[in-house]
């Protein structure tokens, strides 16, 4: 069942930022080490400030998994990282989503009625095949429950090509003999599925993609069976904004500047790129990189101005004007927050997100999968740059 946002009672909303911050900042000292606030880098400064931890969704759900001694993890992020939260720490630790309405679109594109249907359509196309599902972390609980159940695992962006290998090697967790052919399902992020896979050396024509809506996914069955890769139709609209022709743009603009994206950006995006990367990966090149190095970043606004304020002695720009906003990230704001903390404080927890019993058991273990694979943070390869691997 989902449960809506209420409206905030009047009184957050009048407050100033300097206000809130001020209220936050009491609440979160009553609360103590009771208390544990997780920030994924594409959150408002604001909310930044005071997150007693911050990074990417792979390293946020590792962090979670470690707080084991907190009453409560208050998540800054969207609804999926807050659901794995929960399913990654003990009965007793209580996780918050400050407002219900930060859902993922990307997310919201597979459900799993859908993924019923689809498997069931995958295993009369292909009765003879071995079929590892494999989940993005931004994805429901349910779908990672089903991966789960299913030998698959989840991955982030920062260790997708790992868990690929993983999934793809016969000692993996479904029996198969040599003559077995695996074929991947990989939900629900098309473009992080086939930038990967591309990278590993699969052809273009070895993938197909599962449109939800149509027979077969929208598939001739022959090519289906042939096929390595089952992509299931799904996008980040943030990084989808990104085109070819802001590479181009900046390459002619300034032909110094390196272009660096995030592997949910689009294949022709990616090809055009001097590096991909997760969040977590973009930014450690840009911390590592010499005074005077220049980057065009393709991935969410809030990261990139934060990283060009940390970095003044560095030119780092977006890799196009276009909005590249989370909005649902962007939800989670000083107001939000300081009524969560605050609601803590008088013992009423608020927004909790809590993932029923089964659907835990199954996630738990496609995450524990993940979290036992260790991740490069560059689903392109350990040594490779993208522009040299993508034909
Ligand atoms: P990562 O945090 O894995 O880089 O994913 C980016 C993203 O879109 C999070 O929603
Ligand atoms: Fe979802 Fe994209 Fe926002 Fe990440 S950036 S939460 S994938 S819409």
């Amino acid at each position: 069942m989902k449960v809506w946002q209420q409206p905030l009672p009047p009184v957050y909303q009048k407050l100033t930022d300097a206000e809130l911050r001020v209220r936050i900042d009491l609440a979160r000292q009553a609360l103590g080490s009771r208390l544990v606030i997780l920030g994924h880098h594409y959150q408002q400064d604001a909310v930044i400030d005071f997150a007693d931890f911050t990074g990417d969704s792979f390293e946020l759900s590792r962090k979670a998994a470690e707080q084991k001694d907190a009453e409560f993890i208050v998540f800054c992020g969207v609804h999926f990282m807050a659901e794995s939260a929960d399913i990654l720490t003990p009965e007793h630790v209580r996780v918050i989503l400050p407002d219900l309405g930060a859902g993922c679109s990307m997310a919201d594109m597979a459900n799993l009625d859908q993924t019923l249907d689809c498997w069931a359509q995958l295993q009369d196309a292909c009765p003879d095949q071995r079929i590892v599902p494999i989940t993005y972390m931004n994805s429901s609980a349910a779908i990672k429950a089903f991966v789960g159940e299913h030998g698959g695992a989840v991955c982030t962006s920062s260790n997708c090509r790992n868990v690929l290998e993983w999934a793809l090697t016969p000692l993996s967790t479904q029996p198969s003999t040599n003559s077995t052919k695996t074929k991947i399902l990989f939900f629900p992020d098309q473009h992080l599925g086939r930038n990967t896979a591309r990278a590993m050396g699969y052809p273009l024509e070895k993938m197909v993609v599962w449109d939800p809506r149509e027979e077969f996914g929208g598939n001739d069955p022959q090519k289906l069976k042939d096929a390595d890769f089952v992509l299931w139709k799904g996008h980040c609209s943030v990084h989808q904004l990104f085109r070819p022709e802001h590479v181009d743009q900046v390459r002619e603009k300034f032909p110094e500047m390196k272009v660096i994206v995030h592997p949910e950006c689009r294949a022709e995006v990616v090809q055009k790129a001097d590096q991909v990367g997760s969040t977590a990966y973009i930014v450690k090149q840009i911390e590592a990189a010499p005074p005077g190095s220049q980057w065009a970043v393709g991935t969410e606004v809030h990261l990139i101005n934060r990283l060009a304020r940390q970095h003044p002695e560095q030119k780092i720009v977006v890799l196009s004007n276009c909005q590249c906003l989370c909005t649902t990230m962007y939800r989670i704001d000083l107001p939000h927050l300081c009524w969560a903390l605050e609601n803590l404080l008088e013992g009423k927890v608020v927004n909790e997100i809590k993932v029923d019993a089964n659907t835990r058991k199954w996630a738990l273990v496609a995450l524990d999968r993940m979290l036992a694979i260790k991740g490069t943070g560059n689903p392109i390869g350990k040594t490779q740059p993208v522009g040299t691997m993508i034909d």
